[in-house]
Parts: C-alpha cells; sequence; structure tokens
C-alpha cells in the first residue's frame, strides 16, 4: 500500500503502456563486442534486471562510427546491427517491460582510439574534458549526422524496440552544440540562442520523421537532458527553459533530465531555491511527462521522489546493484534490497566483467560495503 504510487500503470502518447513508475535508466556496460554488436554478457545483465521496471532504456548506442565514446559501446550505425540489436530488445521486454534504444553521439568526448582515423568531431574545434582537440563539423557532416539519428531510429523500429531515447546529456554532441561554451558557430548552427537549439531540433524532426516513415505500431520518442553545465560561459538553468520549451512543442512522449542527484539546487540562471527537477517539472506541467532520476537506492526514496508530482522515476547503479529492487518491493521485501555492492557481487548479481572493472576502478562512483 505504501508504495502503490510506483505500481500505476502509465499510458505515453504515443500509445505505449507501462506497468509501473520504475524506469531503468540508460547505463553504458563497455560490454558489446568491439564491432558494436550486442554480446552475450550484455543479454545476460539485462535478463537480469528486466522482470520489474516498467520501461528499460539501453546503454548509449552510437549512430555513427565518429561517435563512439566507449571501448564496448554497442551500435546501431549500420543494419547488420539489427539482429542483435533484436535480440537485445527480445530479452528487455520477454516479461513485459518496453525496450528503449538510448541513440547517442559522442562529439568530442569520443577518444580518439575509437573514431576512424583519430578524427575526433564536434560543434566547434573545442578540446574534450580529457584534452582531445575536436575539429569542427562542416556544414554536409552536420546532416549526415542528423539523418544518422533517423536512420538509427528505423533500425530501432526494425529490431522490435518499443520506442528512442535522444542522448541530449551528459556533454555528449548534441549538448556541444546547445552549449555556448562548445558552440562557437557563425553559420546556421550557432551564433544565437536559437541557433545552438537547431541541431538538437533537426535531430528531433528527423527522429519524428523516421518513426512516422516506419513505424507500423506505437513508438515512443524520449529526449534526455541535462540541466546545467559546471563551467562559464554554459548552460544555465535559464537557457535549459529554452530548451525546454522548445521540446515541449515538439510533442514527445517524455523528457529526461539527467541528474546524479535528484535533489540538487540550481548553481545559477534562477533564483528559485527549489531542486532543478521540482522547477522544471513546474515549467513543464503536464504537457510533457518528466523522468527524474539521481541517487535513489530505497523505496523510500523512490517515493519521496514521486511524491513531487514527478511521473516517472528512474534507477541507474542502484539496479545494478539489486536487479530485483522491483519485484522485492512488489512482495513487500523492500527491507531486503541491497544498496551497496560487495567486493565479490560480479558474478552473483550479472554484471559484465568490463562493467566491473569500470565501476572498481573508479572509487566513490558506487557504494560498496
Ligand atoms: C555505469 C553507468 C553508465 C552510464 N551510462 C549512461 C548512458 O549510457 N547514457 C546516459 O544518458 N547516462 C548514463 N549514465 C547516467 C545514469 O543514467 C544516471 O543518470 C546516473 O547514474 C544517476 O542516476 P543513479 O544515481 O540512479 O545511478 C550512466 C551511469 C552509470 C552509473
Amino acid at each position: 500500500m505504501k508504495y502503490d504510487a510506483l505500481f500505476q500503470s502509465f499510458n505515453f502518447k504515443s500509445g505505449i503502456e507501462i506497468e509501473n513508475r520504475i524506469v531503468m535508466a540508460p547505463m553504458t556496460h563497455f560490454a558489446s563486442n568491439d564491432d558494436g554488436s550486442i554480446s552475450d554478457a550484455e543479454l545476460k545483465y539485462y535478463s537480469e534486471r528486466a522482470n520489474g521496471p516498467g520501461l528499460i532504456i539501453t546503454a548509449c548506442a552510437n549512430v555513427t562510427a565518429n561517435g563512439k565514446a566507449f571501448p564496448g559501446q554497442p551500435a546501431v550505425d549500420r543494419d547488420e546491427m539489427i539482429t542483435g540489436l533484436r535480440t537485445l530488445a527480445e530479452t528487455i521486454k520477454k516479461n513485459g517491460a518496453k525496450a528503449v534504444l538510448q541513440i547517442h553521439h559522442g562529439g568530442r568526448e569520443c577518444p580518439p582510439e575509437l573514431v576512424p582515423n583519430g578524427d575526433v568531431v564536434s560543434a566547434s574545434d573545442v578540446e574534450s574534458s580529457q584534452g582531445v582537440q575536436a575539429r569542427a563539423l562542416k556544414e554536409e557532416e552536420v546532416a549526415e549526422i542528423i539523418r544518422a539519428f533517423g536512420e538509427a531510429t528505423r533500425r530501432a523500429i526494425e529490431a522490435g524496440f518499443d520506442g528512442v531515447e535522444i542522448h541530449g546529456a551528459n556533454g555528449y554532441l548534441l549538448q556541444q552544440f546547445f552549449s555556448p561554451f562548445s558552440n562557437r558557430r557563425n553559420d546556421k548552427w550557432g551564433g544565437s540562442l536559437e541557433k545552438r537549439l537547431s541541431f538538437p531540433m533537426a535531430i528531433v524532426d528527423e527522429v519524428k520523421n523516421a518513426v512516422s516513415a516506419h513505424a507500423k505500431e506505437p513508438f515512443l520518442i524520449g529526449y534526455r537532458l541535462s540541466p546545467e553545465e559546471p563551467h562559464e560561459p554554459g548552460i544555465t538553468m535559464k537557457e535549459t527553459f529554452t530548451l525546454l520549451d522548445a521540446l515541449v512543442e515538439k510533442d514527445l512522449d517524455y523528457i529526461h533530465i539527467s541528474l546524479q542527484e535528484f535533489w540538487s539546487k540550481p548553481r545559477r540562471g534562477t533564483t528559485d531555491t527549489r531542486s532543478r527537477i521540482e522547477i522544471i517539472q513546474e515549467r513543464i506541467g503536464d504537457k510533457v511527462p518528466v523522468i527524474g532520476v539521481g541517487s535513489i537506492y530505497t523505496a523510500e526514496d523512490a517515493i519521496k521522489a514521486k511524491e513531487t508530482n514527478i511521473p516517472l522515476i528512474a534507477l541507474g547503479r542502484e539496479l545494478i546493484i539489486e536487479p530485483h529492487w522491483v519485484e522485492k518491493i512488489k512482495a513487500g521485501e523492500e527491507s531486503t534490497i541491497q544498496t551497496a555492492l560487495k567486493k565479490d557481487d560480479q558474478e552473483r548479481l550479472v554484471i559484465p566483467a568490463q562493467l566491473w572493472q569500470a565501476i572498481v576502478n573508479a572509487p566513490g562512483w558506487f557504494p560498496f560495503n
């Protein structure tokens, strides 16, 4: 009873219905095959986690070869990938969860060794967070990447996914175009706030066109964004409001606000002292459903987050730590939920070796006991 609000079904605009309000956040696992095809290890990892959340969003999948940002990243950049992606969609959907493929281009954050000829591209010739010098995309290359997001959507449809999430967050290419720091262009893709919006909006339109052209069944489109950048110049809350207003006009199924901490407060660009997610939820109202995320571990954390009127709550790390989180709460066993990893948990929790290595190599990223 106490957690009923998490277990109400939810209907998206496109006609997709999910069983409950818990979403598995997109998480890179570094475990796809080297060519970007789906591996057995990743299928086992998703299979172990597919019995609870209403919606599962995959690791980000690169839409072009020069958009690959991680070793072991799944690819959706060519038709040969569709067979493996179909197995992934089937695995996620086997017990009723809906499957969403996150579609992505890493831009200047791609390590040179992962992209053809080490040619790292971005909105402008700005260095990455790792000190890699990127090259500004030519206009025709910008158009090619936009088309690639449409093609990736077609492949997701053919593979049997229920939707795509456009990765506009976490400092990758779409955000690089929106950011006043990384977009220093003076053509139609940059120069003013409105022009910085044009690349992400062109991708939304291309994805929508692909859905109209190819989907025979309801297919959802979500957009993920990060509300602020730490550096100045950088995206402020005020600029994020403009992005949100533009996205609301696009009639999407959801907007996903990427945060490490659900209750985090704005840095700048607003005088509102509430949490970012509450401010954003109020701005969007009931026009588009919002997904909130960030450091939600217990059933109590989730229900508290849900009380903000955010319709959907995503969990990332906690679903790695506790693959049966939803089932346990449903069965009244929430007190048995594990909220930290143990040193020997990898096999028991069906965590791919590469993801486990990444976790243990980054102290403080995941809670351990
Ligand atoms: C291992 C790992 C991989 C991630 N990969 C992605 C990704 O591919 N795409 C994305 O948008 N966010 C990614 N994130 C961010 C998460 O989706 C989420 O926003 C973040 O971890 C905060 O939620 P949490 O506290 O519930 O983990 C990743 C996070 C983790 C822990």
